[in-house]
């Protein structure tokens, strides 16, 4: 099969396209013919080293994936060759930037017709971050206000849409250049963070939920109300110490299920959330896919058409 995977020449670590051999279904297991594959933060981390040391290489990267299966292992009974499915590789395995892959069954869901491979592939680990994060770890509320910094990214496109979906009232953080689009999504309030200290135009949130990192994440503690709780995922593994003593600051711990798959399915199908905008790239476009990742100034998702 073909892939997309980094290989390590004595120096620093370079991406490439070429042949892989083709995975195997173990039992519990089964191999999916990918047909699409999105490109996450963490996979410009992992190759630059910022996200844990590999050890085994040629490694392909990518976290998600959407396509249909073409073997099924011992004991897999719930799935069926021929099925269209889409899912978040398990904890500390990728390796989605190929033709196929073998994946634990359990963590596999349906995809439904209504999404094309793209959009699934485009809302797995970003819809399965943003649900575990505004349903499991914020547990936000119907009538509260939320701050979710970097409104124009793809965790953060579907989580305002959950916010709302849920009743929220929703302020959100992009450029200019992106206000309609982040609007389009329902944010209530949209400050241009190139003009705009949020910290003085926001304040009395519930709930922060901070995709930027940095700064940004360190400064949100200010705009929340007594009581407030904020959640990080561009900080690494630990959230920020807060600099208050009356707020909550909450490190969502992302698993893999397939119940949240099927969560995202179901925002799609009662027509709660959208896709994400989506810029398409060949998988042998790898670089340039990397690059504008890494600018970190785009709207919603790259993904990657494998086949
Ligand atoms: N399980 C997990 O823990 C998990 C899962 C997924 C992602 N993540 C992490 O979450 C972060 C977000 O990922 P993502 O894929 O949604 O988006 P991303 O690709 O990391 O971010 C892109 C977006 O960030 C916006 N942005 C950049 N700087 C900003 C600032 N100072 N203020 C407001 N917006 C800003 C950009 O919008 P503008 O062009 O408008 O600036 C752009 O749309 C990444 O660090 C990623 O690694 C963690």
């Amino acid at each position: 099969m073909k892939a997309a995977y980094i290989e390590r020449h004595g120096g620093p670590e370079v991406l490439k396209y070429g042949d892989m051999p083709d995975p195997v279904a173990a039992p519990g297991e089964i191999v999916v013919d990918i047909v699409a594959a999105s490109v996450n933060g963490a996979d410009w981390k992992v190759r630059d080293g910022k996200s844990g040391q590999l050890s085994r290489f040629p490694y392909i990267l990518g976290r998600d994936f959407s396509g249909v299966v073409s073997a099924v292992g011992e004991g897999v009974t719930d799935l069926r060759v021929g099925d269209e499915v889409f899912a978040v590789c398990d904890v500390g395995q990728e390796g989605a930037y190929a033709e196929k892959i073998a994946i634990k069954a359990a963590i596999v869901a349906k995809k439904t017709g209504a999404l094309s491979h793209v959009d699934a592939a485009a809302l797995a680990l970003a819809g399965l971050t943003a649900i575990v994060t505004v349903e499991d770890t914020l547990k936000l509320k119907k009538g509260e206000t939320i701050l979710i910094q970097g409104g124009a990214g793809g965790v953060a496109a579907f989580a305002i849409q959950l916010a709302k979906h849920l009743g929220a009232r929703v302020i959100t953080t992009s450029s200019a250049a992106n206000h309609d689009y982040v609007r389009s999504l329902g944010a209530d309030e949209i400050i241009d963070y190139n003009k705009t200290d949020f910290t003085k135009a926001v304040k009395d949130c519930d709930a922060v939920f901070d995709t930027v990192g940095g700064d940004v994440a360190q400064r949100s503690f200010a705009v929340l109300k007594p009581g407030g709780r904020a959640a990080f995922i561009a900080s690494g593994q630990q959230a920020p110490k807060p600099d208050r003593s009356d707020v909550t600051a909450l490190r969502p711990s992302v698993g893999r299920d397939r119940p949240h798959l099927e969560r995202i399915v179901e925002l799609v199908r009662i027509g709660a959330v959208r896709p994400p905008e989506v810029k398409q790239y060949k998988l042998s476009d790898v670089v340039a896919a990397h690059e504008v990742s890494e600018s970190r100034h785009f709207r919603g998702k790259l993904v990657f058409v494998v086949r």
